[in-house]
């Protein structure tokens, strides 16, 4: 038996850039005695957020901002998640005159400023993504005119008129090749839609190495949180090429039968999947065979 990793996999720079601000944050002196507040889960991972709530972290989410059933204080402070959140929280939470963290991942940051730019000089907004999904809730919080389409069943349902121009950005973790599908509909029915690709790099290269190495193993467990977007992507593509394909949040769920009669093991793990979690499994799996 043999176990193989994906080329890519695991914490992208994203993630593990928002941990860091977390870490910094927790251990200045000057923040000892204040509150500390996550807006949500800093990363789709429940791993890394009970971790962090062990650190004396605290979850604030974004319904009780909302809704004002939150306990904020001004001089508290609030990481906001890798994902980002809408321009309505950003300003209660400046109203709050709580202290702001920005964890937001850059590639987010990105598309969130490209978009308006976009609508300033006249275009509609196509978006590509999930709009349940916080990363698409906040970015188009910042437009005027978004259209949100998760695929192209969804945006062959949108009238685009040929006398306005249009935009079309998309959500970071999109799979690429949805993103294909739905690029060669529009250039050959559209000259008025200009196509921003935003997947960011650190999904491509997952994408892309987990099709590549669902093609060789026999089985490939895919590793990560349940609501985390990049992990479901990764689990759907490996599916694709490989029907023994598990998706798993930690050692607790892996199943002795899938493994009966296979000998090349593929691992992957989503985004926000810390490297300890990974570990665990490899050594679980070794204790089957
Ligand atoms: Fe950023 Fe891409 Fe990670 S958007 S948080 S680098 S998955």
């Amino acid at each position: 038996m043999e176990i193989i990793r994906a080329k890519h996999m695991g914490f992208c720079f994203g993630v593990a850039g928002a941990i860091d601000i977390c870490q910094k944050v927790i251990n200045d002196k000057n923040n000892y005695n204040r509150n500390i507040y996550i807006l949500g889960m800093l990363v789709h991972n429940e791993h890394v957020v009970k971790k962090l709530e062990e650190q004396g972290f605290k979850t604030v989410k974004e319904e009780e901002i909302l809704q004002g059933k939150d306990n904020l204080n001004k001089n508290d402070i609030v990481i906001i998640r890798a994902h980002g959140t809408s321009e309505k929280i950003f300003e209660i939470l400046k109203e709050k005159q709580v202290e702001i963290y920005d964890a937001t991942c850059v590639f987010v940051t990105h598309i969130r400023k490209t978009l308006v730019e976009m609508e300033k000089k006249g275009y509609d907004i196509l978006f590509i993504g999930d709009k349940n999904h916080p990363e698409v809730k906040g970015i188009i919080s910042f437009g005027k005119n978004v259209t949100v389409c998760n695929d192209l069943e969804e945006l062959l349902k949108v009238e685009i008129d040929k006398n306005k121009k249009y935009c079309l950005l998309t959500q970071t973790t999109l799979n690429k090749k949805k993103l294909e599908k739905i690029k060669s509909y529009l250039e050959n029915n559209f000259q008025n839609v200009k196509i921003l690709d935003k997947i960011c790099g650190a999904t491509q290269v997952r994408q892309e190495a987990v099709e590549e190495l669902a093609k060789k193993v026999d089985m490939l467990i895919v590793i990560g949180g349940k609501t985390s977007s990049n992990t479901k992507k990764l689990y759907d593509i490996s599916s694709n090429f490989n029907p023994n394909t598990y998706l798993i949040q930690d050692e607790n769920d892996l199943n002795i039968e899938w493994f009966r009669g296979m000998n090349k093991i593929g691992i992957t793990a989503g985004a926000s999947t810390p490297e300890e979690i990974v570990i665990k499994i490899e050594n679980q799996i070794r204790g089957i065979h």
